[in-house]
């Protein structure tokens, strides 16, 4: 578990667990890692503060790419999910999109076909004391859960596990589909057929912006693209 956050004269952040801490600016010995500011060996000041859940959730193991946050943000105010919502996501992954969904109460089960992946999502979720059903399965052959309020799936053909998605999920229930190109997108929505009502497609741009005396104003860089998202229900 990440104990403490880290932070040098520079803005550097690192994530401690335990041991003596070395860096540039020198070592800060464990014993005197606590909140506050704290000087090195070489008397240079770092700013250190408690860790919490996020800290360990963004330090999870990664197999394959994650979901975003930006995007888990949209999904969770559009479908408004929560305490009690049931839950399927698909691929695991790294359990990533799993994670967030699990903290704000929803009752997630989620099915990974890569066994390496299984086991990196079962350990990250493990790890972060989460209550998530994990089944190393293919969705493509089948949703075992019925009466469904949502549905996930960050993978390559979601349209390949639209049958049993509508089997699954109950009317007005949500199918959010992660897709990180428009070809897929448009595959996905010629295959939605009358049995769902295309609700919503979105993609979500983060500008982050800095704020040091004078110099006010976004940042240079920004993440252009992660995916688009579909929001469809079922009629
Ligand atoms: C981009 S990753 C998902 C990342 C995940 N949303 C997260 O936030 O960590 C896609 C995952 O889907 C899995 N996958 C692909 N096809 C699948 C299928 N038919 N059934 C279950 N999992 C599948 C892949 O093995 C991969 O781990």
């Amino acid at each position: 578990m990440i104990k403490k956050i880290i932070i040098d004269r520079k803005g550097n952040l690192s994530y401690y667990k335990k041991g003596d801490f070395h860096s540039l600016f020198g070592t800060l010995k464990e014993a005197d890692i606590k909140s506050g500011v704290v000087k090195s060996n070489i008397g240079k000041d770092f700013t250190v503060f408690d860790a919490d859940f996020i800290d360990n959730l963004t330090k999870i193991k990664r197999g394959p790419a994650t979901s975003h946050y930006k995007d888990i943000g949209l999904i969770i105010t559009i479908t408004g999910c929560g305490v009690g919502t049931k839950v399927i996501d698909a691929g695991s992954g790294s359990g990533n999109l799993s994670a967030y969904l699990a903290r704000i109460g929803c009752e997630v089960t989620t099915y990974e076909l890569n066994p390496e992946f299984y086991q990196i999502s079962k350990e990250n979720l493990e790890n972060l004391k989460l209550k998530v059903g994990i089944k190393n399965k293919d969705i493509y052959n089948g949703i075992d859960e019925k009466n469904v309020d949502l549905i996930t799936l960050d993978l390559l053909e979601p349209w390949r596990a639209l049958s049993h998605v509508l089997s699954s999920l109950k009317s007005g229930g949500f199918l959010v589909c992660y897709l990180p190109t428009i070809t897929q997108v448009m595959e996905l929505v010629k295959n939605l057929d009358n049995n769902f009502y295309l609700w919503k497609i979105s993609e979500v741009l983060e500008r982050e912006w800095t704020v040091d005396n004078l110099k006010v104003r976004p940042n240079n860089h920004m993440l252009g693209h992660t995916a688009f998202l579909v929001f469809a229900r079922k009629i």
